[in-house]
């Protein structure tokens, strides 16, 4: 595997741990045993834990709540949104974890989606991860996405589609691909670690296959912001081990009233 550089936003500092050849540089968290059954009272009220908490805070950086990180992104609306942009408003600020205190719900079954809020432009999100919890590789519709972690790491793997028994599937208005090839081609690129304060993960309509999880060094819950444009509720996942993909609709876990958005039963 590639080692690669992060992408920051304007003025980050970078405090990622960057994998190479499958090992971690970087000191380990020792407080050692899993945790399970955080939630988001204890999770706000609580510093986090020394493993991934930024190693060099950019003081420079305005603290921020989430409701004026979310103006601040529609205020970007008017003018062709573009992945320098977003990065440039997400690369200044840092976020109130504590604003975020009312999207946050970790579940031990599932990494959970919590919408923040939704428009014609944009997707904005929190993600409860807990350990050992991670996405499918999959796609985002020729979408935009910026994302980074709150609390705790996000391993960010990138792959690189290299062919398929049915690329015709890709000839479709309004998305990527219908998906349903059964000999699939990936070539895993390069891995990012998110960590607060540290590198913005993006999806680009030249990178677009992607995984997330959280770093088997990772012993702590994770919160993640994530901002996608334009919206979707599906995407393809890929089966690496088969070769096949599929469309997967996707749902919320959690929605703010007033948002007609599709939400997990
Ligand atoms: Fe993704």
């Amino acid at each position: 595997m590639q080692r690669t550089r992060g992408r920051l936003g304007a003025g980050g500092t970078v405090a990622a741990r960057w994998r190479h050849g499958g090992g971690t540089v970087a000191a380990r968290w020792r407080g050692g045993g899993t945790v399970a059954g955080w939630r988001r009272s204890w999770l706000v009220d609580r510093p986090p834990r020394a493993g991934y908490r930024a190693a060099h805070l950019d003081m420079a950086k305005k603290i921020v709540s989430v409701a004026t990180l979310v103006d601040q992104l529609r205020a970007t609306a008017g003018a062709p949104i573009t992945s320098g942009r977003i990065l440039d408003v997400l690369g200044s600020v840092r976020l109130d974890e504590k604003s975020l205190k009312r999207y946050l719900d970790h579940t031990d079954s599932h990494y959970s989606r919590h919408l923040i809020h939704r428009d014609d432009h944009f997707d904005i999100m929190a993600l409860c991860w807990m350990p050992g919890q991670g996405t499918p590789v999959h796609t985002h519709n020729g979408q935009l996405g910026w994302a980074f972690t709150v609390r705790g790491a996000l391993d960010c793997v990138e792959y690189r589609w290299k062919g398929c028994d049915r690329p015709e599937n890709q000839d479709v208005s309004g998305l990527d691909c219908t998906a349903g090839g059964m000999q699939v081609n990936l070539e895993p690129l390069s891995t990012l670690t998110a960590t607060p304060d540290g590198p913005i993960n993006t999806v680009t309509k030249r990178v677009t296959i992607h995984s997330l999880a959280v770093p088997p060094d990772c012993d702590e819950p994770v919160v993640s912001f994530h901002v996608y444009s334009l919206p979707f509720d599906s995407c393809v996942v890929f089966d690496v081990a088969r070769g096949s993909c599929h469309r997967k609709p996707l749902r919320f876990d959690s929605a703010p009233s007033g948002y007609d958005v599709p939400l997990r039963a």
